[in-house]
């Protein structure tokens, strides 16, 4: 009899990726992945406690859980249901207390014993919280069920020695620890050897890779590295502005892998707030990175993130940083309203903006980061651009949708001797009609179907 499961995920790519894990060991055991809850035996929940929201929405959805109707013909007679992720690591046992349909808790640093955790649940009836306080490395020797064939996440650091003041991470997904160089080659040779056609390097910081290995930053060593194995497309995520090295914005200039854009995020354009959030550059810094990431590579894409009323936030610090939004003229910018997350260092310190300023704030800056995507796109309209293709529109399956090397989500109409199946994974070239706020649209170029 056939088990099936779910896997929802949410917050941030380390997520993302460790579910792809999940999946892959709960593959390896037999079982296979659906896409509804009401469709599944065992559902997993991967969580993020970055912001309030996130976790009042958790709560939420695993109470009400016991509405779903058990799947005819479940060989369990109920349902499992397991939480995982970064609410896992940090309510561990109070989460069964507050859950009652919840069999199994596990954290960010044992990935590996949900199976056993989940035969225990299906045998003896058992709940069980098992949580550890640091991981002892990398489990990369754990199955993986990747999203796509051709893309491919690559941790090459996992937890966060930053501190800042807002953020929960640390406290979840503990101290800094990077991969071994080689370890993170012989992975990614072995996705190239696949026919994975991009990857990325994931990190909370990656520019401080190596530290606690080699004892300086040699990030750009293994960007040289990785794109040494002949992967066509390559990219980072995330960047601490403080620790973005020259070497590491030279390499935007000479590898060609390296794809043409970056997220770097710069919370707040404001000194006095970038210092009360602990970020450790000034909104000077930063400006002078960007400049020479543009000095070398022209047509850079940029995205970042914001928060808006962080705690003694004035409308002259917000002003600042709409501002530096406005010059900087991003693809992207991701806004966040600050979210109280207790235990921080900003817990305890007093607002001094009401809801209202804040809200007004933030739809302000919402405004402007539509304005300025729409610009930013503006570069592409009539140009060509090579596009990996993905899949077909959500919206209108007759369209293809890939991204371009800047990471803009680009439409066309299938070319007509085509099926999707023949182009996911590949690369054709768009001519661009038309370039909108939050994509772009054009016509396959007869013949270019590549790689
Ligand atoms: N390590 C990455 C991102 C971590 S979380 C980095 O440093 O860039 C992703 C984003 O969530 C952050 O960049 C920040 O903008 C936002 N964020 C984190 N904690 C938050 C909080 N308490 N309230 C609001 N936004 C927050
Ligand atoms: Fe959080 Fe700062 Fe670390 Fe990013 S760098 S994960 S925002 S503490
Ligand atoms: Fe969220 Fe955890 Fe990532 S708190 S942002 S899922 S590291």
């Amino acid at each position: 009899m056939g088990l099936f499961f779910c896997v929802k995920t949410f917050g941030c790519q380390m997520n993302k990726h460790d579910s792809e894990r999940v999946a892959g060991m709960l593959e390896a055991l037999g079982a296979l992945p659906v896409n509804d809850i009401e469709a599944a035996d065992v559902v997993v929940y991967m969580t993020c406690c970055v912001r309030e929201a996130a976790d009042t929405r958790l709560y939420g959805q695993v109470a009400s859980m016991k509405n779903i109707p058990l799947r005819p013909g479940t060989p369990l007679g109920k349902r499992i249901v397991a939480v995982g992720g970064c609410i896992g690591q940090r309510d561990g046992e109070k989460l069964l207390a507050a859950l009652p349909h919840l069999d199994v808790v596990f954290g960010t640093h044992n990935l590996g014993a949900l199976p056993r955790l989940l035969r225990e649940a299906v045998g003896s009836g058992e709940r069980a919280a098992e949580v550890l306080d640091a991981s002892s490395g990398f489990s990369s020797d754990l199955p993986t069920d990747r999203e796509h064939a051709w893309a491919a996440w690559l941790p090459i650091t996992i937890g966060c020695n930053n501190f800042c003041t807002y953020c929960i991470v640390p406290y979840v997904r503990g101290r800094e620890k990077s991969r071994p160089l080689e370890d993170i080659v012989a992975e990614a040779q072995r996705y190239v050897d696949a026919g994975v056609k991009e990857i990325t390097l994931l990190g909370q910081n990656v520019n401080s890779y190596g530290r606690d290995l080699y004892g300086q930053p040699r990030f750009a060593a293994v960007l040289d590295a990785v794109a040494a194995t002949g992967v066509k497309r390559l990219r980072f995520a995330t960047s601490h502005p403080k620790d973005l090295t020259d070497e590491v914005i030279d390499r935007f200039g000479s590898l060609e892998a390296l794809m043409p854009a970056l997220h770097l995020p710069v919370q707040a354009g404001s000194d006095a707030v970038l210092a009360a959030m602990n970020r450790r550059y000034t909104a000077a810094h930063y400006r002078g990175l960007v400049e020479k990431l543009r000095r070398v590579c022209p047509n850079i894409a940029l995205s970042t993130d914001v928060i808006v009323g962080f705690p003694g936030e004035t409308e002259k610090d917000f002003l600042d940083t709409y501002r530096l939004i406005e010059e900087i003229g991003y693809h992207q910018v991701f806004t966040f309203i600050y979210s109280k997350r207790e235990g921080t260092p900003a817990a305890s310190l007093p607002a001094n903006a009401t809801r209202e300023e804040i809200q007004d704030r933030f739809e302000r800056l919402e405004k402007l980061v539509q304005d300025s995507a729409w610009k930013a796109n503006q570069a592409e309209a009539g140009a060509t651009v090579e596009v990996l293709v993905e899949g077909v529109s959500k919206r209108d399956p007759r369209l293809l949708s890939g991204k371009s090397p800047k990471n803009q989500t680009v439409h066309a109409p299938l070319p007509e001797d085509c099926s999707i199946e023949q182009l996911q994974g590949r690369f054709v070239d768009v001519k661009v009609d038309e370039a909108r706020t939050w994509y772009l649209s054009g016509t396959v170029v007869d013949g270019s179907l590549h790689g």
